[in-house]
């Protein structure tokens, strides 16, 4: 038994079916609830916060083309997603698939690498989310200190800053200015981002409570935020100046890649890729969900395609109401609105409802994500057993829930959203391609296992999603893919040192695959 070997698909087939012999996670999620789920993760800071800056500073109104490209490349990773989910439907997503396709030492890569999706996309999320609120009740005329709005630290690097409003980092993603300064490195008047930590609290309890609990509660935001989402296309459409469109490529004057013409398209897509993190965390419920076999399939496209459809039109209104160079603001659609002048003043406020709660639901989603990845871990014993407890009443991993949202607190408390945006991305990025990559090799390796939902076109299909997901990957800044290597350098210290000694199927080879 070594780094390589494989957990029987016979066996994960046998652990999703077990139920009643100990106390296991409760199944009660149909496709609906699902692509609820789905499309709860999926619409959030990316559209409300990040899509004005791409289109401001890469690709013009072309930032729909951005959007089609990341979209292609998600719908490329989510078909290969569903092949798993279907397959294996058992709680972990990613992690599970690496361990049945290319061995335990890569599941554990990738099991350590979803943390950066997960546990630091709700930490990212949740920082978003403060910020707006904060606005939002400045507004109400409540004006909350700035040392418990803010994190301390600011990001040591090469930020711009805009109108002594905002620094936006070489890959677009943005943060308040401080004291109408980007401060690189340099602490900023905040102590400590208080009302993130409070969101992500309040997400924690609720995910401990119940699953049932928690898909209502992100059923009915996402309701809303899908209805609020449809009325700024549908209003918006009425007040488009058409001249804003053209011309729909700006030409790339400087010569120097990512600035507009094609190339803007490109790195526009790999800031607002961003916007469609999500969906696969409908894969890591599979142990909840009722008829895993079909609902997961379902649920992880429907919410992709849904939202892709949603972000095209969003993006071709809000580049059609105003100018894409107005456009860099953290609030680019309640900008984009304003500019439709008094007619649309009142769709304003039903925007800042909608990003409020659009965002809690990701960090809700993404919360519900990460303890059911460790949860798997624990019970295959790459991390401590204590991590696999479900709760006897709740049926929830509440051990994991717990550790998972102390731990987003501490991060979205202390780290600003520019650095943890583009981990969540990098981080997401890989686990896609790794996927890609398992879909092709148990075609190859295992090719008569029963697979209810089948990838089409295979390898057409996941070598594109490789080539797509990698090209964004490409596309990020060099400081991330330090910071990227340097949390899987910690990941594999972990490994060795505590997972190597206790991994169940080390200890019981019967368990591996052949
Ligand atoms: N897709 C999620 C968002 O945009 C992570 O907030």
């Amino acid at each position: 038994m070594g780094l390589w070997s494989r957990k029987s698909i016979a066996l994960l087939q046998a652990e999703a079916a077990a139920e009643g012999q100990e106390v296991s996670l409760k199944r009660a999620l149909g496709a609906l609830n699902l692509t609820m789920l789905g499309i709860g993760a999926i619409i959030g800071a990316g559209i409300f916060v990040l899509t004005g800056t791409a289109a401001a500073q890469y690709a013009g109104p072309a930032i729909v083309l951005s959007f089609v490209l990341a979209g292609l490349g998600c719908l490329f990773a989510g078909l290969c997603y569903a092949e798993f989910a279907a397959m294996i439907p058992i709680a972990g997503s990613a992690y599970t698939y690496g361990y049945a396709t290319l061995g335990e030492f890569v599941a554990w890569i990738i099991g350590w690498d979803l943390i950066l999706e997960y546990l630091f996309g709700a930490a990212t999320v949740a920082v978003g989310w403060s910020g707006y609120f904060v606005a939002f009740i400045k507004e109400l005329g409540i004006n909350l200190p700035t040392a418990w709005t803010q994190a301390p630290l600011n990001v040591i690097g090469t930020h711009t800053l805009v109108r002594n409003l905002m620094c936006v980092a070489p890959d677009g993603t943005a943060v308040a200015a401080s004291n109408g300064a980007c401060a690189a490195g340099v602490l900023t008047p905040g102590m400590i981002n208080l009302p993130a930590m409070v969101l992500v609290g309040l997400m924690t309890t609720l995910l401990v409570i119940g699953i049932r609990e928690s898909a209502s509660f992100n059923n009915v935001i996402v309701f809303i935020k899908v209805a609020i989402v449809v009325l700024v296309i549908g209003f918006g459409f009425m007040y488009v100046k058409s001249g804003n469109w053209h011309p729909f490529i700006p030409p790339n004057s400087t010569g120097e890649f990512g600035r507009f013409g094609w190339s803007g398209i490109v790195t526009g897509a790999g800031v607002v890729f961003f916007a469609f993190i999500g969906f696969d965390a409908v894969s890591t419920a599979a142990q909840e969900a009722k008829n895993p076999q079909r609902d997961m399939p379902i649920g992880i496209l429907a919410s992709l395609a849904i939202c892709t459809v949603l972000y095209i039109l969003m993006a071709l209104v809000m580049t059609g109401l105003t100018h894409y160079d107005t456009l860099n603001v953290p609030h680019p659609v309640f900008v984009a609105i304003a500019a439709a002048g008094p007619a649309l003043a009142w769709l304003g406020v039903f925007v800042n409802i909608g990003a409020i709660l659009g965002l809690a639901s990701v960090v809700l989603v993404m919360l519900m994500g990460q303890p059911r990845i460790f949860y798997s871990m624990s019970r295959d014993g790459l991390l401590p057993a204590v991590f696999g407890k479900v709760h006897p009443k709740f049926r929830t991993p509440y051990v994991t829930t717990i550790v998972t949202g102390v731990v987003a607190a501490l991060v979205a408390g202390v780290f600003p959203i520019d650095l943890l945006g583009q981990l969540v991305s990098i981080g997401t990025l890989l686990a896609f391609v790794i996927v890609c990559l398992g879909v092709m090799v148990l075609r190859y390796t295992r090719p008569n296992i029963p697979r209810p939902f089948r990838t089409p076109l295979v390898p057409i299909v996941p070598a594109l999603g490789i080539l797509i997901c990698g090209f964004m990957m490409y596309g990020l800044p060099h400081d991330t893919w330090i910071r990227l290597i340097v949390w899987m350098a910690i990941g594999l210290i972990i490994y060795f040192a505590y997972s190597v000694r206790h991994s169940r199927i080390r200890q019981d080879p019967g368990l591996a695959g052949d």
